[in-house]
């Protein structure tokens, strides 16, 4: 475990040449994922000292991005595609459960103590010639190897509830077990989710859904005694759950979609009348809303859809966010094999012609051409013509018979 072979590239480069008396380290997720020899995404990495400095010296050298938080001293920097986190070494004081903690400067050795779990503390310093050895103060390399997921101190969920549901991803994602203690404080740590903010909570939700094992998650929720806590007063039917997730199964789904958005859809889908409950709960954006509140509106009245001719369907559902036309095409398996050029439809639904195509009728702009337009987008959608001659040529007809509305 503690020979080290790390990915390498020109910020590693420049970061060990930087010359530092404070150590540097790779810290959390990185060392985590390298150990366990899954791919990682970003690089974690804790300093004692100042880390804005430090990123203004690297973003100068290399340009890219940084963005820094001054609350919680960090930074990230992010170029080409690579993304790299700076912690300042740091104490955290929770004034509060639940909201964010007042952070000062400590050493690294302290900074690992105040972490979520023991297979987040393990740090492989960054020196001059190469990579260190792993060191492991606070036992993360056997909980690793026994694949443990194991809080630090009993404050842990308390002190920062989302906790939970990080340790429900970590668990689903490593199919790791929750050590005994550990499990025993998390389900008794519900409750105080109520204190989170409403949009904390709903990035847990967003965190959760995102996963490979996104079921697995959201049964994790209820089988550990969290769902009246969490899912504001939406609820759980074994049975439903079943059927619907396979309906709408993540690896199926286009990549574009967002699965907190289908995966909340299959629960609202149910109970309409929550949308308004869990939204606040949530703190979803007013357009996060709308599209939802669109999608439940089509979705109760679907078996008039049959009615409608397929332009005037496609208009019906021009304005629902991409996820709901996929959650309402799921239900009718009529309506084509393929979402994707499904959705293209919806978006190419615009009828061929517009006022200026009209001029060479001899119309001129004002309330008739106004008129004749409307008449014409309502035989569009009646699919009565296709082309822009065939529109042309009914817009001529009508014009001599003298049209109404
Ligand atoms: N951390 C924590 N408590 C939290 C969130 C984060 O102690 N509520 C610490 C953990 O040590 C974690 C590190 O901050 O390793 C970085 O957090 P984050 O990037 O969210 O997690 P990763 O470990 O990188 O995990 P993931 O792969 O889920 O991103």
């Amino acid at each position: 475990m503690s020979s080290v072979n790390l990915p390498e590239n020109l910020i590693i480069a420049w970061l060990r040449q930087e010359k530092r008396e404070k150590p540097l380290f790779l810290v959390g997720g990185s060392v985590r994922d390298f150990l366990l020899q899954r791919e990682f995404k970003d690089y974690d990495f804790l300093l004692e000292g100042d880390c804005f400095l430090f990123v203004s010296r690297l973003k100068e050298q290399f340009g890219g991005k940084a963005v820094f938080n001054q609350r919680l001293l960090t930074a990230t920097y992010k170029i080409k595609g690579l993304v790299f986190d700076f912690a300042t070494a740091r104490k955290e004081h929770y004034a509060r459960p639940g909201i964010l903690p007042q952070v000062r400067p400590t050493t690294w050795q302290e900074d690992l103590k105040r972490r979520d779990f023991t297979i987040n503390t393990l740090v492989i310093p960054l020196l001059k010639e190469g990579w260190g050895k792993v060191i492991n103060l606070l036992g993360g390399k056997e909980d690793l190897e026994h694949r443990l997921i194991r809080i630090l101190h009993k404050q842990s969920f308390y002190d920062d509830p989302t906790r939970i549901l990080r340790a429900i991803r970590y668990r689903n994602r490593f199919s790791f077990s929750l050590e005994k203690k550990t499990l025993q404080y998390l389900e008794q740590s519900w409750p105080y989710l109520q204190n989170v903010s409403p949009r904390r909570r709903f990035k847990e939700w967003q965190l959760l859904c995102a996963e490979e094992e996104v079921v697995k998650n959201i049964e994790d929720i209820f089988v550990l005694g969290g769902w009246s806590y969490f899912m504001g007063g939406l609820s759980f039917q074994q049975s439903l759950w079943e059927k619907e997730n396979r309906a709408i199964a993540k690896d199926s789904f286009p990549k574009e979609l967002r699965p907190w958005y289908l995966y909340l859809l299959i629960f609202l889908a149910r109970e309409p009348e929550m949308l308004e409950q869990i939204s606040a709960y949530w703190g979803l954006y007013p357009q996060e809303k709308k599209g939802l509140k669109q999608t439940l509106i089509l979705l109760a009245k679907q078996n008039q859809f049959k009615r409608l001719k397929w332009r005037q369907l496609l208009t019906e559902l021009k304005e629902l966010p991409p996820e709901g036309t996929y959650y309402l095409f799921r239900q009718n398996p009529n309506w084509g094999e393929n979402w994707e050029s499904f959705y293209q439809e919806i978006l190419a639904n615009k009828m061929p012609l517009q006022g200026k195509d009209l001029f060479e009728l001899g119309l001129k702009p004002g309330p008739e051409m106004g008129r004749l337009l409307r008449c014409l987008e309502k035989y569009y959608q009646e699919d009565l013509f296709q082309t822009p001659q065939e529109g042309l040529k009914l817009a001529k007809r009508l014009i001599k018979e003298d049209f109404n509305e």
